[in-house]
């Protein structure tokens, strides 16, 4: 058996046990959140220096157990992760990057849980927050904040531009604040050409959105 063939079964090997992990997952970080991210990484990555199976890994496995679903639990994604790969029959070292590397890609603020970075986590990073914008994104915004039972949007609470990483967790703002707070922070915190490139479109397509809404808010559209 040659090299990739080996790679391959242990790709289909970890959709299988992602899907298993994520069947019941909130509609915005569900297994076609990771399918996507999978996706957009391979993109990517085909422009950059990288190790591919590093990077598919670390895609689909990046949100098993995101913490904020897991009572705050940081270290129970990389955990479980770590549990499956080291029954594959992978290089102990590739191992360790692809737990690096979801330990660390998570937004938070903005503010990062410690100085880890590869290309191969900067070509995830890039395809995560991608799906955070555009059509998806909002979808995927108002999905969480319907699960999370927030308000649409509320004039009376102002966006929060800097906050630690326990306030970000904590926050009950209304969905529309997380725009200022998050989504619209992200096309100028791209990794990769590949990945400005594409932020650039879906940034554009936030901003549209909020003009639109904020104009029917207001009565003030048509
Ligand atoms: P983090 O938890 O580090 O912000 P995630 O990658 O888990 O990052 O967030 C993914 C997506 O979940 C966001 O892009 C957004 O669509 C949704 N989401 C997370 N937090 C909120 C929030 N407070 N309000 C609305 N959507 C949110
Ligand atoms: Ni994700």
């Amino acid at each position: 058996m040659d090299g990739n063939v080996g790679n391959e079964e242990i790709i289909d090997l970890t959709i299988g046990f992602v899907k298993s992990k994520l069947h019941d997952a909130e509609g915005g970080h569900d297994w076609w959140h990771t399918q996507r991210v999978w996706k957009m990484a391979r993109r990517i990555a085909k422009k950059e220096d990288v190790d591919l199976l590093t990077v598919e890994l670390a895609a689909l496995l990046h949100d098993i157990a995101d913490a904020k679903f897991h009572r705050g639990d940081e270290e129970l994604g990389p955990k479980i992760a770590r549990e499956f790969l080291t029954d594959q029959p992978l290089d102990p070292q590739l191992v360790d990057h692809v737990c690096d590397i979801i330990r660390n890609m998570s937004w938070k603020g903005g503010i990062p849980l410690s100085d880890f970075r590869s290309p191969e986590m900067e070509v995830v990073q890039d395809a995560d927050r991608l799906d955070a914008l555009g059509a998806i994104g909002i979808a995927r915004a108002f999905n969480y904040g319907g699960f999370k039972n927030r308000p649409l949007f509320d004039p009376d609470i102002e966006p929060q531009l800097s906050m630690t990483r326990e306030e970000y967790k904590n926050s009950t703002a209304p969905t529309i604040n997380h725009f200022h707070e998050k989504l619209l922070l992200l096309r100028d915190r791209m990794n990769t050409e590949t990945g400005r490139k594409i932020a650039e479109q879906r940034h554009h397509y936030l901003e549209q959105f909020l003009d639109q809404f904020y104009a029917e808010w207001n009565a003030q559209d048509g």
